[in-house]
């Protein structure tokens, strides 16, 4: 059981200020990082959004990537620093990002994970999150199968949550 420890941070939306930690970040986290190229892409487009979080010293230790389409919310990515993981630092940037597309008319949230993904399949049923269906074959080095997972009622969490 590690539900009692949490850590306290910041969060904000990234600047292109931001881009060198982010890719810092991004390389730690990830086998195949985004390159700069694709989080300028993403910063240039009005529906898409990315949350930084920082501990209190400022270093940044994570990040959430989402759209937010008419009524939708579309989570792209998430990563946190390897040291940082288990403080409910995912949780806490998923929340805020939900909160964030639900004040802006969005109902539901959906996302697609690897399969063998099994820490971010947990992070995500554990804020209500549903399997509700697979792609196969969508990933590849290595190959994966998707899992499509719903968050039918956004409010519902939000209502739940500190
Ligand atoms: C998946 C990831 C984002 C989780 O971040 P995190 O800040 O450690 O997650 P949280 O502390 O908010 O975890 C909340 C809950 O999710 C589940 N969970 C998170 N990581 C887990 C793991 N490694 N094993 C089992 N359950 C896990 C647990 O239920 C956890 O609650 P608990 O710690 O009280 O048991 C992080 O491990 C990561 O960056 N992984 C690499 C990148 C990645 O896979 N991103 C997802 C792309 S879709």
């Amino acid at each position: 059981m590690r539900s009692d420890i949490s850590m306290e941070i910041t969060i904000s939306e990234m600047t292109l200020y931001d881009l060198p930690e982010v890719m810092e970040l991004e390389r730690e986290v990830f086998f195949w990082p985004w390159t700069e190229e694709m989080f300028r892409d993403e910063m240039s487009r009005d529906y898409s959004f990315i949350f930084l979080a920082r501990e209190p010293s400022g270093l940044l230790v994570g990040f959430i990537c989402f759209w937010m389409l008419i009524d939708e919310m579309h989570i792209l990515n998430l990563g946190i620093r390897k040291r940082y993981r288990r403080l409910k630092i995912a949780s806490k940037l998923a929340l805020a990002a939900l909160e964030f597309c639900y004040l802006r008319g969005a109902g539901a949230a959906t996302l697609e994970v690897r399969e063998k993904n099994k820490a971010a399949i947990k992070l995500y049923k554990s804020l209500g999150f549903e399997e509700a269906g697979i792609r196969k074959n969508y990933y590849e080095s290595p190959r994966d199968n998707a899992v499509i997972m719903w968050l039918y009622d956004i409010y519902s969490l939000l209502e739940k949550s500190p």
